[in-house]
């Protein structure tokens, strides 16, 4: 091992064709996004159960669809930061990364776009999006919410069913291709970086467990204590934003495994 944490976790991540990256909410915490748990967290002026769950919404979709609306319009004023666009830029040279993210606010997207890179695979689902109650149809949908009354919800243009966001609630299923992707590169991945993520709520948090057991080591990346802090090969205690271009800004391009595989050419 380097001499710093810094230069440890550069050294895992150069020595790896394959690396799993998971994101949570503190990814976004320096855009402006406030995270779900602890002291400033988002659940700590509100139950999620009386929110996030499909009961909630079947109880009280305007209750709901207000606080949907109040943090599309939050997050539609953010943009990525700094550990966003490291991680595009970083993807964009090196295809053997793959980014799974727990949020649902479209930053890695919109800075892979900028960037031109691999956009990351979605666990929740996404804020901007929305799916109908009776059809189950699924769409985009950027426009501002009118949660004045339960008559002017956003209502499906094939059915006329009531529109809930397209997020992943408590006592939900994740998308299984999303899922089942990310397990496949965890249970493939070389290394695993955990960014800003409590590790508190599965199956999620799991996926960094499935890399440890595949012999993968780990990087801890938050400014606090996570449910990872013991299993930790590398942990650096501090903002996604600085520390996150601090080891993956100088990672160059690397063969991806297929292609480190095939012999050269005499
Ligand atoms: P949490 O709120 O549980 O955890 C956020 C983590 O970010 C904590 O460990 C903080 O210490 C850390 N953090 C805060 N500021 C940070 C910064 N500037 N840089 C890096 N890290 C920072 O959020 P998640 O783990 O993402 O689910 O929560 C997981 C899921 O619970 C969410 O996806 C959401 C929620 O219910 C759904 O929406 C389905």
């Amino acid at each position: 091992m380097g001499h710093s944490p810094t230069q440890d976790a550069h050294d895992i991540l150069t020595e790896a064709a394959r690396v799993l990256i998971l994101t949570g909410a503190g990814m976004s915490a320096p855009s402006g996004i406030p995270t779900f748990r602890g002291p400033d967290g988002m659940w700590h002026n509100f139950r999620p159960e009386e929110l996030a769950t499909p009961e909630a919404f079947a109880r009280d979709p305007l209750l709901v669809w207000r606080w949907y609306g109040w943090r599309r319009e939050l997050i539609a004023q953010c943009q990525p930061n700094a550990g966003h666009v490291a991680l595009a830029r970083w993807m964009s040279r090196h295809d053997g990364v793959t980014l799974v993210t727990q949020n649902v606010d479209g930053l890695h997207e919109r800075a892979a776009k900028e960037i031109g890179s691999a956009d990351p695979i979605r666990l929740h689902g996404s804020i901007f999006r929305v799916r109908c109650t009776e059809c189950g149809t699924e769409s985009g949908h950027q426009e501002a919410v009118d949660a004045s009354t339960e008559d002017t919800l956003p209502r499906c243009e094939a059915c006329g069913g009531l529109l809930r966001p397209a997020v992943v609630w408590f006592g939900e299923q994740l998308p299984f291709d999303a899922l089942s992707q990310a397990s496949d590169a965890a249970r493939e991945a070389d290394a695993c970086l955990v960014i800003g993520t409590s590790g508190a709520v599965y199956p999620a948090a799991g996926l960094a467990h499935e890399a440890v057991s595949s012999g993968a080591p780990l990087i801890v990346v938050d400014p606090g204590e996570t449910a990872y802090d013991g299993m930790a090969d590398v942990r650096l205690v501090g903002s996604a934003d600085e520390v996150v271009p601090e080891i993956v800004d100088e990672l160059g391009a690397r063969p991806s495994a297929a292609k480190a595989a095939t012999p050269p050419c005499r």
